[in-house]
């Protein structure tokens, strides 16, 4: 699946220059990150932790995991994908016509602290829903721009920035949720509100398979309850970036590297696309090493597919190669169960395998997340894992 919700680099970038949030980042936070006793942090914490379950979008595949905030006073339940591949909230609104019919829209005119602030903007994401490949800009949400109490979890952030959907590209109508919250590296709308608030500057991540259900956000905290063994962690390369990524210096599959796949990169983590996405020869490096009988795809181009009936036979596994903070090597493992995302619709005997090639982008989603307990580390600009 494909189905990723970031938008292009330089929106990203883009935003990042508009919204200066690292000065909301407050004191506690730096303290908490420098390894302080539990109690000089207790102390300064306003905010407890708080869980946000999360249904798991499954088309066959584990598209997206999405929960709801509420918005608005009276509050009303906005559902939205947690996507940090992104930075801003954007969800279907009443201000949108019929391209929204298939979502639930927020009735701003029922909110007492609704504020129009009336620009306009739009997003282009360079990742969509579902598993067909963005194409141009078939996926492209218009906005605009406002200011409401925020709600998630059960914690309240007032006046905060808003962006209602006034129209939408077709691709968004499967999506069973309303919209996007951004969950970026340098935290923005509520949830720098809440740090400010005095709320641990991070959050983390329980995005399971559909079998096994019981997905949460926890803001704020870490859930020891959910997995076993240590975090790893490693920093972000690029600090004061919006963008969650990890240098990798290298790629196995099955046991097996290659001189490209050794070459160091930098692979952006978003919780909102389930596919993987890598440039062409990483794309075909890999397929190289699991079989010769995956081939691009040519009716969606930046897919591959193999005949379906030989999919239990092969073995697919891929480490992604990582460094902690201790300088330690440890990998992500994707394991074979993930190489199929389902059938092709067009040649339903085939079956579309787990990386596109996207030249640009090194980028990975849920069929890494899912085996994983992920921390996102705002304040100490890191990210954790541990497997579950
Ligand atoms: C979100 O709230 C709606 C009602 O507004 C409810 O039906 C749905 O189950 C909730 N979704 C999640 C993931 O909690
Ligand atoms: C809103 O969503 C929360 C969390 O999913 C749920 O517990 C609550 O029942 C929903 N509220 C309404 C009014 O449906
Ligand atoms: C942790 O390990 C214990 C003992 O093996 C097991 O009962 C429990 O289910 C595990 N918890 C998780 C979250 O994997
Ligand atoms: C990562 O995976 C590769 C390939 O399977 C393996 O050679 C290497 O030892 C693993 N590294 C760690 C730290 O487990």
């Amino acid at each position: 699946m494909y189905s990723l919700l970031l938008p292009s680099i330089f929106l990203v970038a883009s935003c990042h220059a508009l919204v200066s949030t690292r000065e909301l980042v407050p004191h506690a936070i730096q303290l908490q990150s420098r390894v302080s006793p539990k109690e000089a942090t207790l102390r300064r914490r306003a905010l407890n932790p708080a869980t946000v379950p999360l249904a798991d979008f499954f088309l066959g595949t584990d598209l997206q995991w999405f929960g709801n905030i509420s918005v608005g006073t009276p509050p009303q339940n906005v559902s939205v994908v947690f996507d940090t591949g992104s930075s801003t909230l954007e969800f279907a609104s009443t201000m949108c016509g019929s391209s929204c019919d298939s979502q639930v829209k927020f009735d701003y005119t029922k909110s007492s602290t609704f504020v129009d602030k009336k620009t306009t903007s739009s997003i282009t994401f360079s990742t969509g829903v579902g598993v067909d490949p963005v194409v141009g800009s078939n996926y492209r949400l218009s906005l605009r721009a406002a200011q409401d109490t925020v709600t998630v979890g059960g914690l309240v952030a007032t006046k905060v920035a808003i962006n209602l959907i006034t129209s939408q590209t077709k691709k968004f109508s499967i999506d069973p949720f309303s919209g996007i919250q951004g969950m970026s590296a340098q935290a923005q709308g509520f949830f720098a509100s809440l740090i400010n608030q005095g709320l641990p500057s991070l959050f983390t991540l329980y995005v399971t398979p559909n079998a096994i259900g019981g997905a949460e956000l926890m803001i704020g905290g870490i859930d020891k309850s959910k997995f076993n063994g240590t975090l790893k962690y490693a920093s972000l390369p690029n600090p004061g970036s919006s963008t969650w990524s990890l240098t990798s210096p290298s790629i196995s599959v099955n046991g097996k590297t290659t001189s490209l796949l050794r070459q160091s990169r930098d692979i952006i983590f978003d919780s909102g696309t389930s596919n993987i996405l890598f440039s062409t020869d990483t794309t075909e490096a890999i397929y190289a090493l699991i079989s010769p009988k995956i081939k691009a795809h040519a009716a969606q181009p930046g897919t591959y597919g193999i005949a379906c009936s030989l999919i239990p036979t092969l073995p697919a596994v891929i480490d992604l190669g990582f460094v902690d903070e201790n300088g330690k090597p440890f990998n992500l493992t994707i394991p074979s169960s993930e190489l199929s995302v389902g059938p092709f619709a067009d040649s339903t005997s085939t079956c579309q395998t787990l990386i596109n090639a996207f030249d640009g982008l090194e980028l990975v989603g849920g069929s890494v997340l899912k085996h994983y307990y992920s921390v996102w580390d705002v304040g100490s600009q890191r990210m954790g894992f541990a497997a579950v």
